[in-house]
């Protein structure tokens, strides 16, 4: 029992709830109702403070965050038209993530937990992008495969009907996400990577060039980009080095199809392994659209459930991070106390606390 919150559970459980989310390079802030709906989802892009240095500066991502939290969280009660005293409870991501960017978002919500003495809830922020994909489609059946590519992470769960979550494979090294941020770094284009070279591909050939793409020879489940981000660098080499547009683009939308037809082969492996027919797919990298392209292709050729969350829930946000807080409280009624501590290194540990979001 947390001795600061003197209302009874069902009290907090009644009442809406804050999500705060500062693991990496976004500052955000959303509050649920009671029933779980998202009345607010602010995010505050600290891409133009890392811009110009081509990926995320971990200081200056602290720093960044202490200046905009207060008023993402002022703007997202605002948006939701929630008075902060008639908040129940506060989740708040605690790994992993950059060790001083979580400690920003984590005492920030520590602060507010003491002084209107609700409850905590620390959120791993990995579980928070698998229950992304039940924010938009509370009925996403259960068991299914998800497959998380952020910027950090690109791992196979098989998630259960109670929610457990066993981990069936990850990159042996960089992540999707990374190798399409070190892609485009090499090839000239903004930060992020994803996004920029999500778009330029789109003028651009598929086939126009040929990249190495990634079969393990164990048979196990697993990704690898390494390979792919090296033979980019030697291709780069071998050509001018001021490319025409049209270059770029070729090259984009050949090294983007490398990425993404690794991703969905490995997922929908997985799905003949063990047999089951729903994908999740969420994380940063779900936002890509030739990914969305070929991921909506297959499933309906392989007759599969597939949740691709919208655009709002791919990307870091607090509103993934309040839905497990939720389900925490609703379900364990576990918070965590005032000494709760980050954990930049945090894993899903082949359990998750979450289950489909509860509607009622
Ligand atoms: O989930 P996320 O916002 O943060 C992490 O938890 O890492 O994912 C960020 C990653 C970055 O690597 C970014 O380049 C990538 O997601 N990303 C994309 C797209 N939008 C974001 N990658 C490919 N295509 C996109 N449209
Ligand atoms: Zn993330």
């Amino acid at each position: 029992m947390n001795s600061l919150c003197p209302r009874p559970p069902s009290v907090w459980q009644a009442s809406p709830l804050l999500g705060i989310e500062s693991s990496c390079d976004d500052t955000a802030a959303a509050v649920l109702d009671r029933e779980g709906r998202v009345l607010s989802n602010i995010v505050a892009s600290q891409v133009s403070v890392h811009g110009k240095f081509g990926g995320v500066v971990p200081e200056l991502a602290a720093r960044a965050h202490v200046s905009v939290i207060e008023g993402v969280v002022r703007l997202a009660l605002q948006e939701a038209g929630i008075q902060i005293k008639n908040l129940g409870a506060i989740a708040v991501t605690e790994g992993p993530g950059l060790a001083g960017a979580l400690l920003i978002g984590v005492n920030f919500a520590k602060g507010l937990s003491y002084a209107l003495e609700i409850p905590l809830i620390g959120v791993n922020h990995l579980e928070g992008h698998i229950t992304s994909a039940w924010l938009a489609d509370s009925t996403f059946p259960l068991p299914c495969i998800v497959l998380v590519v952020s910027g950090g992470h690109t791992h196979l769960y098989q998630r259960e009907r109670d929610g457990r979550c066993e981990l069936l494979g990850c990159t042996r090294d960089d992540a999707a996400g990374e190798a399409f941020d070190k892609g485009a770094q090499m090839l000239g284009l903004e930060y992020p990577g994803g996004p920029a070279i999500d778009r330029v591909a789109r003028h651009g050939d598929r086939q126009a060039i040929s990249f190495p793409r990634f079969r393990s020879r164990t048979n196990k489940i697993e990704f690898s980009f390494s390979g792919l981000k090296t033979s980019l660098l030697y291709k780069l080499r071998g050509m001018d080095a001021h490319l025409a547009s049209e270059q770029v683009a070729d090259l984009a939308a050949s090294y983007q199809e490398a990425i993404v037809s690794v991703l969905v082969d490995t997922a929908f492996t997985a799905l003949a392994r063990t047999g089951l027919a729903a994908l999740a797919v969420v994380g940063g990298v779900s936002a890509n659209s030739r990914l969305r392209t070929l991921l909506k292709e297959r499933a309906e050729r392989e007759d599969v459930h597939l949740s691709l969350p919208p655009m709002a829930y791919c990307t870091d946000n607090a509103a993934m991070i309040a839905a497990v807080g939720r389900r925490m409280l609703m379900t364990s009624g576990s918070r965590s106390v005032l000494d709760l501590d980050i954990d930049p290194m945090m894993a899903v540990n082949g359990r998750c606390a979450t289950g489909p979001i509860p509607t009622s």
